[in-house]
């Protein structure tokens, strides 16, 4: 019996030290990783995927093309050969990018000022485009705006700017497309660039999470309504990536890229190359049988944070020799 009472009062005590070393490990990883070391087995691979003139004689259109991921996704374009067209509201950033990436790759990148929350400007901007280059055969809808914020501080303003510009334009942009589209019996792919957690919901990015969860309805009723007509929709779901415009609104410290990084399973944060070969492939004539097709491009970020007791992973192999012990010494349920 006192045999007993001993293995008892041991094993419990063995249970405190491991849960003591093991939160207390895991507090000192999330706070202090920096990016996990696995990232050596994953490098990034930045060149153009796509033979060259995979996309010759065909026009681009990318909202949001001036920066961040929209700009890499309009040169991957233009080294491909496409004419592309991009629009926003910042018409100096966007001839500065068209300039560069023009001359870089010998093709014409027009340029049209949109601000994607008036139907009327989308209108007017595609009159525009039509004048350029005709309808294009390539729509990418990636523009977007997106802040950290409690939900109780929101004010309708704050909820109205980001859905705005997320559902309802990227709904501006697509409908006004397609319809002139379909009436000049034109087929296009459209992607829409979205987000992991468009799925899951996230605290503090409501009106964000609410909106790409709608563009991602759009896209889908989209894709079954008028493949008829040959249009194809697709969305890209990416992880993080570091660009200007997400990252100051959304990490405005930097603290919160080290906790990412911390949980991302291959140990690095994305590059904008890596989702403009993605969006070229998804956009291409090689991807003709792609829609109402959703691709989560994070290095399995969603699927870390999604299962119960991934955080065992911070469990050392001298702490999973004790806990074996602890399991196989537990008798009866
Ligand atoms: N970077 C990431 O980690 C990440 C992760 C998941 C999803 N995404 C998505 O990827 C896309 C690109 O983001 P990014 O990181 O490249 O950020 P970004 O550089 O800030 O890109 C946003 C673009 O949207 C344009 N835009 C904003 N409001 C607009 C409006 N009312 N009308 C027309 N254009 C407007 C901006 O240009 P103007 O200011 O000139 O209008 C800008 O070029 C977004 O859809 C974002 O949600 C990014």
């Amino acid at each position: 019996m006192a045999a007993l009472v001993s293995r008892a009062s041991l094993l419990r005590s063995k249970k405190l030290s491991i849960h003591k070393v093991w939160f207390h490990q895991s507090a000192v990883l999330q706070s202090g990783s920096q990016s996990g070391s696995q990232s050596g087995f994953f490098p990034a691979a930045e060149g153009v995927m796509l033979p060259t003139g995979s996309f010759s004689n065909r026009v681009a259109f990318i909202t949001g093309g001036g920066t961040g991921l929209g700009r890499a996704m309009t040169t991957t374009l233009s080294q491909l050969g496409a004419q592309c067209v991009i629009a926003s509201r910042k018409l100096d950033v966007l001839q500065k990018t068209a300039y560069e990436i023009s001359s870089q790759t010998g093709n014409k990148v027009h340029v049209v000022q949109c601000d994607v929350r008036d139907p009327q400007a989308v209108s007017r901007c595609v009159d525009q485009m039509e004048s350029l280059t005709g309808l294009p055969d390539v729509i990418i809808n990636n523009a977007a705006g997106n802040f950290v914020c409690p939900s109780e501080r929101l004010s309708p303003n704050g909820w109205k700017s980001i859905t705005d510009i997320v559902l309802n334009g990227t709904a501006y942009v697509t409908l006004e497309l397609g319809k002139r589209l379909i009436q000049s019996q034109k087929g296009a792919s459209f992607l829409a660039i979205t987000t992991i957690y468009a799925e899951s919901g996230s605290g503090f990015v409501v009106p964000s999470a609410s909106a790409k969860a709608g563009v991602e309805a759009l896209f889908k009723s989209l894709a079954a309504e008028w493949g008829r007509y040959g249009h194809r929709f697709n969305i890209i779901q990416p992880g993080p990536i570091r660009t200007k415009g997400a990252f100051s609104r959304l990490d405005p410290t930097g603290a919160f890229e080290k906790a990412m990084i911390g949980r991302i399973p291959t140990g690095r944060l994305g590059k904008p190359a890596e989702i403009a070969n993605l969006a070229a492939y998804m956009s291409s004539d090689y991807a003709t049988w792609m829609s109402g097709a959703v691709i989560r491009l994070d290095g399995g970020e969603y699927v870390s944070m999604a299962g119960e007791f991934n955080e065992l992973r911070r469990v050392t192999p001298d702490q999973w020799t004790m806990m074996e012990k602890l399991i196989r010494g537990t008798k009866g349920s």
